[in-house]
């Protein structure tokens, strides 16, 4: 599972922070700093929850066929 993020669209709502801190970091700006990642297995609950509490949708989360279940 792949995080892809358009930091472009990112206005600092910080509820992705709120959710899952170590996933969705914020840079000093208060902007999302993650441009995207590899999700960490066993993380995927969080960071689909971090990318649902995005009102502005800029957090997409992807599901890849390459990963060992
Ligand atoms: Fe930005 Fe959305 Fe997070 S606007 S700080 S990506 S909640």
């Amino acid at each position: 599972m792949k995080v892809l993020i358009n930091q472009s669209g990112c206005v600092g709502h910080a509820r992705c922070n709120n959710v899952a801190p170590t996933l969705y970091p914020l840079g000093d700006n208060g902007y999302i700093a993650s441009s995207g990642f590899s999700v960490p297995i066993g993380e995927e609950g969080l960071a689909k929850r971090g990318a649902r509490a995005c009102p502005e949708r800029v957090i997409e989360v992807r599901e890849t066929s390459d990963e060992p279940r």
